[in-house]
């Protein structure tokens, strides 16, 4: 790990600007060319995200998401080796941090009652990947930490691999977007057999919804390697390839039996037999 990037002066004024002065940045992640900060002043707050390096593309490339996105205001620009953008702050629990206690085993004593606001919770995810799509957007990067649980509903981050349908699919040359055990078999294929541009679907985003809410209950990934026979070091690359292959069956914990009954044939169906996340969310819902 190395230092945290400095935030660039054009994106802290722009900070301030809608913050108030003077703004305290608390530093949360740094990655990959990407960091972000969280932005509190008297008035507001915000987050700054800036990519550098590998990750200016794709922080440009979402900010053009956001400002075509309802519910986000992005203010952007451009830094000396970089672009910023600085967008409202969502305040809650990410998905994951939302079922720690189920992964915990914490609510063993009252299953239904500590598991109520896990599963409203899984239902509007579900609700904010389903609103999404039927604005015509695709996620492209569902991940546990993209979804922050506020007071009013899901709101959805990182969407440097979104697209809008009916606009082409000139975003990007290559994909590489998605956690590698959450990308759906048939953009696993089209990822490992080309050619790109590899777009992903909104079919592709309810496996990645699925995938999520079975890691965010398990804490684990969905798929058995092990029991398909490849080795837990293997690169992304080599997985991939195995999971567009497809029969890698799901992995044996059952932590939440009712709960996993809902996502399983999501996870083992095609694109086209798999449910909208409108329905999975309906399915989710109807276990309450
Ligand atoms: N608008 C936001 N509101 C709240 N937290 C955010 C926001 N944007 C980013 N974050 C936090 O920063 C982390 C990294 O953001 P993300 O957009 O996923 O960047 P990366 O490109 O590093 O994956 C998130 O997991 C979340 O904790
Ligand atoms: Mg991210």
């Amino acid at each position: 790990m190395g230092e945290f990037a400095p935030c660039p002066a054009e994106a802290l004024r722009a900070a301030e600007a809608v913050c108030g002065r003077p703004v305290e940045l608390t530093e949360i992640t740094d990655r990959r060319g990407s960091a972000v900060w969280r932005a509190t002043g008297a008035v507001a707050t915000m987050a700054v995200k800036y990519g550098y390096g590998e990750g200016e593309g794709t922080t440009a490339r979402e900010a053009a998401v956001l400002d075509q996105l309802s519910g986000y205001t992005v203010v952007a620009g451009r830094a000396a080796g970089g672009f910023w953008y600085v967008t409202p702050w969502l305040e809650g629990p990410s998905t994951w941090k939302v079922f720690a206690p189920v992964r915990d085993g914490r609510d063993t004593q009252d299953r239904r009652g500590d598991r109520a606001p896990v599963l409203a919770g899984a239902v509007e995810l579900c609700r904010a990947v389903a609103g999404l799509h039927a604005a015509g957007w695709v996620h492209g990067d569902l991940q546990p930490s993209h979804g922050i649980h506020t007071g009013t509903g899901v709101g959805l981050i990182d969407f440097a691999w979104s697209w809008h349908e009916g606009t082409g699919t000139a975003r990007w040359r290559a994909f590489y977007g998605g956690i590698t055990h959450l990308v759906a078999p048939e953009l696993a294929a089209w990822i490992t057999d080309g050619p790109q541009p590899v777009v992903p679907s909104a079919r592709s985003d309810v496996y990645a919804l699925a995938g999520v809410l079975w890691t965010c209950a398990t804490g684990r990934w969905p798929l058995d390697y092990t029991a398909a026979g490849i080795q837990p070091d293997v690169g992304p690359a080599e997985r991939r390839a195995a999971i567009a292959v497809g029969n890698i069956p799901l992995d044996s914990a059952t932590p939440w039996p009712e709960f996993q009954d809902v996502l399983r044939p999501v996870l083992l169906s095609g694109p086209d037999d798999r449910p909208t996340a409108v329905e999975l969310g309906n399915a989710l819902a109807s276990l309450t």
